[in-house]
């Protein structure tokens, strides 16, 4: 006869055996060190950088634009190096994205320089006439909340001091707003003149899309 005469039991049994294994095959790895790889060379992202991450969030920009290369011979054309895991490493949530509506940004740092973003981002139009990404120049009407910064960094682990935090947000005000700053004369056009002593969230988006994949161009550039 065997258990299989007896239902009830089967399917007792079944459930544990199905339990166990899910137990072994989802949750331990989970937890396992060798599941979650991290790489000297990439960098957690700095307070402002991370508030760019956030604006990225709240716009939607990721129903538009993915954040990963697929290993694929077209994709590494036109991308650059497929991505990596180790990549997101600090990214909670992640936004690798499903919709291509927009080009991949996972190697749009340092692609072009600030000056672009500054004008695509007031108006993709003026730049691809037949673009359908919104205008965002708004952007920099808005004055960067950066009152919850070092708490975000905190929550997310990546180990920065309330002074570390202060210092990257006067570091990256005092580049975008000196008189050297190589894109001023664009980021003057797009910020109203209360503001541009300020740091903007145009500013901190600008600092998030530089930072997609710069690790990685710099490890390339290096080997
Ligand atoms: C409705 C879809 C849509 C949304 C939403 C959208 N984009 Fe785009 N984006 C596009 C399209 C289409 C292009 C290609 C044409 C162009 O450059 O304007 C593009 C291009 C870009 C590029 C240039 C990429 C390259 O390699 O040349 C950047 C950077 C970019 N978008 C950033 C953003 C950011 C940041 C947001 C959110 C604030 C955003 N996009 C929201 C559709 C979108």
């Amino acid at each position: 006869m065997g258990i299989y005469s007896k239902p009830v039991i089967f399917a007792v049994i079944s459930a544990a055996v199905i339990l166990i294994g899910t137990v072994v095959t989802v949750f331990v790895p989970l937890f396992m060190p060798s599941t979650q790889p991290v790489s000297s060379y990439i960098k957690p992202y700095t307070a402002v950088e991370l508030e760019g991450r956030d604006i990225y969030m709240r716009e939607g920009c990721n129903n538009c634009h993915t954040q990963t290369v697929r290993p694929l011979r077209t994709e590494v054309l036109r991308y650059g190096e497929y991505s990596k895991p180790e990549e997101f490493a600090y990214d909670r949530p992640f936004l690798w994205g499903s919709r291509r509506t927009g080009p991949d940004l996972n190697r749009i740092g340092g692609k072009y320089p600030d000056s672009w973003h500054y004008s695509h981002m007031q108006s993709p139009q003026r730049l691809f006439q037949k673009s359908n990404m919104p205008p965002y120049g708004w952007l920099a009407k808005n004055r960067l909340d950066t009152s919850n910064s070092f708490r975000k960094t905190s929550v997310l682990g990546y180990g920065y001091s309330e002074s570390d935090v202060q210092n990257q947000i006067i570091k990256y005000r005092s580049m975008v707003t000196s008189d050297t700053y190589a894109s001023k004369e664009s980021r003057n056009q797009v910020t109203p003149p209360e503001l541009q002593k300020e740091l903007t969230e145009m500013d901190a988006m600008i600092a998030y899309l530089q930072k997609l994949g710069r690790d990685v161009k710099n490890l390339e550039a290096k080997n």
